[in-house]
């Protein structure tokens, strides 16, 4: 046995104790699956650092191997175009814009996906090929498709698909809209994650097949759903417990906006405590409310900032212990997310996999507990 295969076993064994991996032919494919092949150098966090300074691991270093089989994400490219290579010893910032996602949250997804022998399945995001590869593995070269956005990506993970000897069918391009010549699928996974439900999705994948994508958005929260498709262009699922986030589809991502100025406006006191949007569901029930939005700031002192239309929401803490709200613009972005917030808190503040959605032609909306429930209409 190799150093990789005894540290691959050991992770296997481990995400097998800890009740991630549950069924025996994925653990199978996790055990015979080379992570190293698609991981080469990577980028690591360094901690403490504002804003996140990353540093670079390269096979040669000491512990590269030991990295690629810990349960972390590492990631392989910032802002679209920085990869581990570029950087050399330099330590760099970024947004991280490509990786290979951490073993457990990719074998969770395969698993709740329900992908069976004989599914064919549509996998948006190739990124490394990592997840791919597992996919093709268990499933066969035949019944895999993975799209990748970024050329340079999906040519690296073309290459080391090859080398681990894996060839699913694999697409460069917009896998929004999905891959129109290859379907029908009976499955869809995404790796990367979407403010609405591309309608290709809805047309490629048969009634009876399934979805599973993070939905995200402009003040980048996240929440997992698992989407049944019941019709030709309809959909409708749950969103799941836990705390999943993936980078946003690079076209649904929110466009640039100038240098914010904080503007004058009218003044009332806010109802709620703006630090409820510091919450991980507090801050995806408020970007519900105000898709368009950008939110900064923290706490008492929280700024929505509209990308469409202009519009501004700030709070700040009050001398009475309350905050005062500023808004301005066309959209009353705080009334918004007030009266959301409040819908939510009265439902007991659940998190994500207390709320659902149902996609069709009409539109996508997302609810909180039933379909007739309090609900936020998506930004498609
Ligand atoms: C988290 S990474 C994928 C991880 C991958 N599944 C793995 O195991 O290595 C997300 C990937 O989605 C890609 N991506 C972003 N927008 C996309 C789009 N519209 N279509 C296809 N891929 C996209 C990014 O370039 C990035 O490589």
């Amino acid at each position: 046995m190799t150093t990789s295969d005894i540290l691959r076993a050991a992770l296997v064994g481990r995400l097998t104790e800890n009740g991630t991996l549950t069924d025996a032919a994925w653990a199978k494919a996790a055990t015979a699956v080379p992570r190293e092949l698609f991981a080469g150098s990577y980028f690591v966090p360094i901690e403490g650092s504002t804003p996140t300074g990353y540093r670079t691991v390269h096979p040669a270093d000491p512990g590269w191997l030991e990295g690629v089989y810990t349960d972390q994400t590492l990631i392989t490219q910032l802002d679209g175009r920085t990869s581990p290579e570029d950087a050399g010893e330099q330590s760099v910032t970024g947004a991280p814009s490509s990786s290979s996602t951490l073993p457990s949250l990719v074998l969770d997804m395969w698993q709740r996906l329900g992908a069976d022998a004989g599914h064919r399945v549509l996998e948006v995001g190739t990124g490394t090929g990592y997840s791919t590869a597992l996919g093709a593995h268990r499933l066969g070269d035949r019944n895999i498709t993975s799209i990748e956005y970024d050329p340079l990506v999906a040519a690296r993970a073309a290459s080391a698909l090859r080398a681990a000897g894996y060839a699913p069918r694999l697409l460069t391009g917009d896998g929004l809209d999905g891959d129109p010549e290859g379907g029908p699928f009976d499955r869809l996974i995404a790796t990367c994650s979407v403010r609405y439900l591309p309608m290709a999705w809805l047309r490629q994948v048969e009634p009876g097949g399934r979805i599973l994508v993070t939905l995200s958005g402009w003040s980048y929260a996240n929440a997992l759903a698992l989407l049944d498709v019941t019709g030709p262009g309809e959909a409708t699922g749950r969103f799941l417990p836990g705390y999943t986030s993936f980078m946003i589809a690079r076209p649904h991502d929110r466009p640039p906006r100038p240098v914010l100025a904080l503007l004058p406006g009218e003044e009332r006191a806010s109802r709620i405590d703006p630090a409820k949007l510091d919450t991980w569901t507090g801050s995806w029930v408020a970007q519900l409310a105000a898709p368009s939005a950008e939110r900064m700031g923290s706490g008492g002192n929280q700024i929505l900032s509209d990308v469409a239309t202009g519009s501004q929401a700030r709070t700040v803490p009050d001398a009475a212990g309350g905050w005062t709200v500023v808004q301005r613009g066309p959209l009353r972005l705080w009334d918004r997310v007030e009266t959301a917030i409040e819908a939510w808190q009265g439902a007991g503040e659940p998190q994500q996999d207390a709320f659902g959605i149902t996609v069709s032609a009409a539109g996508q909306r997302v609810w909180l507990g039933s379909a007739d429930g309090p609900g936020w209409d998506l930004p498609v």
